[in-house]
Parts: structure tokens; C-alpha cells; sequence
């Protein structure tokens, strides 16, 4: 797995646009994987852009965004749900029917997850996912520990990430404590991945899900196990990743 190493942010999600463009337009009914999160925000600010420039149409594609906070209502500024739809599927015209986001407040969340992976599943499975990476090197909300999670499942987020996503909440304590994640099969099913990663506050994730070893105590070390991963990021992000990783 060999990181593409952009000089800033901006350039990042410029090359970040265009293998999305790509994809979409090679199959416009492609099905999307989607982090929220602050990394992959200006590419979906020129996603964006691109659909209303006529560069390119999104129209026709369906997403399965990879998680969600259980206990906060799609109304709520802070859902994921509130995130994607004023980040990207607004500005697309993209109707809830094709932007799948899992329900953070069902009544039977075991029964949620099930759905959830069982609709990937109609789907076709995910032609393209697009990842960011937490500090300590989850993907979606797959968070560290002594096993991969294959299936979409209830995750109890860690301190870190709770430390991590409190600013985007009031308090520490107004952070949710749990959440949905798409598993690490439904993520390695999926046909390309585009890991992204900006900034100094990821270089040692990136260097452990690049350069170390394949285990779940670094859940994105798993996907050096996957054949078309394409990792793009920033100068910061690599700082100490040995030159034979980079491109
Ligand atoms: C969050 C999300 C992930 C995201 C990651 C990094 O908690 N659950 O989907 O990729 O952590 O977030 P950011 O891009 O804001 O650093």
C-alpha cells in the first residue's frame, strides 16, 4: 500500500475529486461509501461544485454513509445525518432515498445493523468508499481492540475518539458514547477504497495503517490487505513514513 503525497489539503481533495469523478463516471449508478469528519469536507465542498458546473453528474449514485451516533436524532446538528446532508447530499440534490445513513435511534438497533448490511448487500456492494482515519487509526467507528468486526455492529467509542469528536459538540460529556459503524468486511467488500488523510494530528495512524503491522489494534492496517486502495494525503500526514511507501 503506497501513500500519493500532495503538497496541501487543497491538493489533496483536488486528486481526491478527480479518481471520484472517475469513478462515477465510468458508472453513474456507482454506490459510495461515505466518512463524515473534517478530512474529506473540501472534497465534497467540490463534489459539490463539480455537479453544478456540469463537470460531472452525481445524480444517479447511492451512498451508505459508514456510521452513526446512537442516541442522537437525524434533526440533531451534530448527527451524522445533519453533517452529511448539509456537506454534501444538499448540494447534490440527492433525495434520502438514495443516501443510506444507519439510524442511530431505531428501536432495535441489532435489527438495524442487520438491515444495513443486508441493503449494502442489495445494492450490489460499495464500488468505491471513501475513508478517513481517527488518531488512533479506526475507520468509520471500527475502533481498536483484540478483533476485526465484520458487520455493521454497536460500537462503544473510546475515550480518544470521544476526546477527538468533542468539538463538535458542547462538552466532553454531550459526546456520545456509542455509535453505529459499518464492519471491516463491509469496508474490504467494498470494490476501491480511497483512504484520506491531512494534517500532523494523523501521521502516526497513517504510518501505523501504512507501515505497520496487520492487526486490529490499527483497524485501517487491514486494508494493506485490499488490491485497489489509492491513500491520499497531505505532506504533514506523511512525516514519517519512510520514502518507499510514499509515491
Ligand atoms: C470520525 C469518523 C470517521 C472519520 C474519522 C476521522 O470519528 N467516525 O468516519 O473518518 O473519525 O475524522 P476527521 O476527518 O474529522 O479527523
Amino acid at each position: 500500500m503506497k501513500v500519493r503525497v500532495t503538497d496541501t489539503y487543497e491538493d489533496m481533495s483536488d486528486a481526491a475529486l478527480s479518481f471520484v469523478v472517475d469513478q462515477v463516471r465510468h458508472k453513474p449508478d456507482s454506490v459510495l461509501g461515505l466518512a463524515a469528519g473534517s478530512t474529506p469536507l473540501l472534497l465534497y465542498q467540490k463534489m459539490c461544485d463539480a455537479m453544478k458546473e456540469g463537470t460531472v453528474d452525481f445524480s444517479r449514485i447511492r451512498t451508505f454513509c459508514l456510521d452513526e451516533y446512537i442516541g442522537l436524532s437525524p434533526e440533531a446538528p451534530q448527527s451524522y445525518h445533519s453533517f452529511m446532508k448539509k456537506e454534501l447530499f444538499d448540494g447534490l440534490g440527492l433525495p434520502p432515498e438514495r443516501t443510506r445513513i444507519p439510524d442511530g435511534m431505531a428501536a432495535d438497533i441489532a435489527r438495524e445493523c442487520a438491515m444495513y448490511g443486508a441493503e449494502i448487500e442489495a445494492a450490489g456492494g460499495i464500488d468505491l468508499v471513501i475513508l478517513g482515519i481517527g488518531q488512533n487509526a479506526h475507520i468509520g467507528f471500527n475502533e481498536p481492540g483484540d478483533t476485526f468486526v465484520p458487520e455493521t455492529h454497536v460500537v462503544e467509542l473510546s475515550e480518544a475518539t470521544r476526546q477527538a469528536n468533542a468539538r463538535f459538540f458542547d462538552s466532553l460529556e454531550e459526546t456520545p458514547h456509542w455509535a453505529v459503524s459499518m464492519g471491516i468486511r463491509d469496508i474490504m467488500l467494498s470494490r476501491n477504497i480511497l483512504l484520506l488523510a491531512s494534517g500532523a494530528g494523523k501521521t502516526e495512524a497513517l504510518y501505523q495503517a501504512v507501515c505497520g503491522d496487520i492487526t486490529p489494534k490499527a483497524p485501517a492496517s487491514i486494508l494493506q490487505l485490499h488490491r485497489n486502495v489509492l491513500v491520499l494525503a497531505d505532506k504533514a500526514a506523511v512525516a514519517r513514513m519512510p520514502t518507499k511507501y510514499l509515491d
